[in-house]
């Protein structure tokens, strides 16, 4: 595996890689979940290329850009274990030479204005901003993201669609620990007591999506339970809606949605989400 950590070093791989080109982009501190990312793009394409890299401009002033988990080492030998061709490193400086204040960004209004955009602020422009700037300087034919972002994965869609950039941007299954938590890096600021109890997200949205299928027409009980097995539960609730699959509040005529919550337990602010249909 080919590390590269200046841009010259990735046109440089990106001359020489061959076949379809496969892009799985994280912010490192890999679990299993990534792993199944990898998975998914090898499943697809010739050569795979990861990138690392704690994107300074998708976190709030108070929130954990400092305190996010980093290890290097070891998300090098898990992404070589796994058979990734090429690792995109990149410093602050490489990303935003300019610095932060001065960087030309990417908005996709309306999308980044709810759910996890409307309780974190200029999150979602941070995101496709860095994920633009990947695709452009990496050239992928794919690129592959977890479903657990399912609101991430509808604005990278929308931005990779709108600015034409070429790539077919895939969705990746939640990946979950056997108690049905999301794997997520995030999980390590949990206490072993959070940990017990973070389930519950999880078990929430199952009861939830089951109520849906079995023909509930009761969004806004529905709702109102979810929350309150997660309040029950200890977590600070951010949201529990039910979206059809675009994310727009459903109508009568929908039938394909998405149950989705986030809540902070502790430190951590944890997301999940479910598909449903009836
Ligand atoms: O999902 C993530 O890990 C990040 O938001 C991403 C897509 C790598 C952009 O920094």
């Amino acid at each position: 595996m080919k590390e590269l950590f200046t841009h010259t070093d990735v046109a440089y791989w990106r001359q020489n890689a061959t076949g379809r080109i496969g892009l799985v982009p994280t912010m490192g501190s890999l679990h299993a979940g990534h792993m199944h990312l990898v998975e998914a793009a090898h499943a697809e394409c010739d050569t795979v290329i990861a990138s690392v890299f704690v994107n300074p401009l998708q976190f709030g002033p108070d929130e954990d850009y400092e305190a996010y988990p980093r290890d290097y080492a070891s998300d090098r030998d898990q992404l070589a274990a796994a058979g990734v061709d090429g690792l995109f490193a990149p410093s602050v400086d490489t990303m935003y030479p300019r610095g932060l204040a001065a960087a030309t960004v990417v908005d996709v209004p309306g999308l980044t204005d709810i759910l996890c955009g409307a309780h974190r602020p200029g999150h979602f422009r941070g995101v496709v901003t860095v994920v633009a700037k990947l695709f452009n300087r990496i050239r992928p034919h794919l690129a592959f993201f977890g479903e657990k972002d399912f609101q991430q994965l509808a604005v990278i869609r929308r931005m990779a669609d709108d600015l034409a950039t070429g790539v077919e941007v895939r969705g990746v299954a939640v990946d979950r620990e056997p108690d049905g938590l999301a794997r997520s890096s995030r999980n390590a600021y949990l206490n072993d007591d959070q940990r017990q109890r973070a389930a519950v997200l999880y078990h929430a949205l199952l009861e939830a999506r089951d109520r849906l299928t079995s023909g509930s027409h009761d969004i806004a009980t529905i709702e109102e339970f979810g929350r309150q097995r997660l309040s029950d539960a200890g977590f600070q609730v951010d949201y529990f809606t039910v979206r059809a699959v675009n994310l727009n509040p459903p109508d009568t005529s929908t039938t394909e949605f998405r149950v989705l919550a986030a809540g902070w337990l502790g430190r951590a602010r944890l997301i999940d989400n479910l598909p449903a249909s009836r």
